[in-house]
């Protein structure tokens, strides 16, 4: 037998008072433990009753006044999404009652053709049927919610694996470069040096070529700093990011005014200071590449809740809805997402370009 609540709560909405009599009679005759029932002899009354009521089962005539049919069994439907319907029929409306049961009446009774005992199978059957309807619905979003959160955690792990292969590849690369190329030019430039020295008066051509390779020698220094980033552990971000700084301003193009006030960071993990100095790195890039800017600002701040940083510009902008991103919009999305932050991209043809991050501050941040 399905399990019935204890003390049943019904909405008969009826408006024939004939038929209201006689359904009411079938119910208190039946042997469920029926606590109340609550009459609605129009659409309109039922609507207004559910709205500060909630019976654990509706009995709905198909033909009221003033809303017939279909559309009374989908409104009511619709506003008590989670209460079973038995639909009311008369003979000749057997298809649309049908019809009710394909858009999720629980069941339907042909007035006249009905008495207590049918009556009460359907109402338990009804409420039996839609409780289970209910679970099967939340089992399959419950389930649909965790397949969300496992792809979501996938995807974080393969950022978060791209990442470090990234920051390995450019730390590898960086001392390839200065233990091994940098050593041997330096090598060539000293054998050069000591050439010319033997030579009488000096070669041009020596010369030359000895400047060609300082020029090198510096040009892979350049690099290597790029690549690999020893001041932050040492130093501090605040430290490295000035010296981004340093490095763009011996260029002579753009102006960058860094605020940091509000920032701190000596309870910050390494990897995520990391982060902010490569988002930075790849956007101050980006100003230098693509902006022609005057003014860049960037702004770093951090107050209980989150960690925010700024970087924008007053440069020629591009069009978001056209433009593509790169890898380096793309890095830069990963790493915010690695931490669990938000990123927005303002920018416009002309109007310079702006992007605002935030990171929540928690675990993932904190050391
Ligand atoms: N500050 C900016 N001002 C103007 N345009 C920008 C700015 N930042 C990005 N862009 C535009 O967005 C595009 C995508 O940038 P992204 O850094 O992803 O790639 P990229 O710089 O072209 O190449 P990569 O960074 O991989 O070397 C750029 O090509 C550029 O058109
Ligand atoms: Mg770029």
């Amino acid at each position: 037998m399905p399990d019935v609540p204890q003390l049943l709560t019904i909405l008969v909405v009826e408006d024939n008072p004939a038929d209201l009599f006689v359904l009411e009679g079938l119910l208190w005759k039946t042997r469920l433990n029926i606590e109340k029932i609550y009459r609605a002899n129009s659409f309109g009354e039922a609507v207004l009753l559910l709205e500060s009521n909630k019976p654990q089962l509706i009995l709905l005539d198909l033909s009221l006044t003033d809303s017939a049919g279909i559309d009374s069994f989908e409104h009511i439907n619709q506003i008590a999404s989670d209460i079973p319907i038995i639909v009311l029929t008369g003979l000749a409306d057997m298809e649309m009652a049908l019809e009710t049961m394909s858009k999720g009446a629980q069941d339907y009774l042909v007035k006249g053709e009905f008495e207590e005992k049918l009556l009460a199978k359907s109402i338990q059957y009804s409420i039996e049927r839609k409780r289970n309807l209910e679970n099967t619905l939340s089992t399959r979003m419950a389930m649909e919610q965790k397949l969300e959160e496992e792809r979501n955690l996938k995807q974080k792990e393969i950022a978060e694996a791209v990442i470090i292969a990234q920051e390995k590849e450019r730390h590898d690369l960086s001392r390839e470069l200065h233990d091994n190329v940098n050593q041997q030019l330096t090598v060539a430039m000293m054998y050069i040096a000591s050439a010319e020295k033997k030579q009488e008066g000096g070669s041009d051509i020596l010369k030359q070529s000895a400047n060609f390779i300082f020029n090198a020698i510096e040009e892979i220094r350049k690099l290597t700093k790029n690549l690999v980033t020893p001041l932050i552990k040492d130093f501090g971000l605040v430290k490295a990011i000035d010296s981004i700084i340093d490095d763009v301003a011996a260029l002579n193009t753009v102006q960058i005014h860094f605020n940091s006030e509000s920032f701190f960071e000596n309870d910050i993990r390494y990897d995520f200071k990391l982060s902010i100095f490569r988002i930075i790195q790849e956007q101050v890039s980006n100003v230098l590449k693509h902006a022609a800017a005057k003014h860049c600002t960037i702004e770093l701040g951090r107050n209980e809740q989150i960690i925010y940083l700024i970087v924008s510009d007053d440069g020629i902008g591009f069009d978001t809805s056209t433009q593509k991103n790169g890898i380096g919009i793309y890095n830069i999305t990963s790493r915010v997402e690695l931490f669990g932050g938000t990123i927005s991209i303002v920018a416009a043809s002309n109007m310079g370009c702006k992007i605002s991050i935030e990171f929540p501050v928690n675990d993932a941040i904190l050391s």
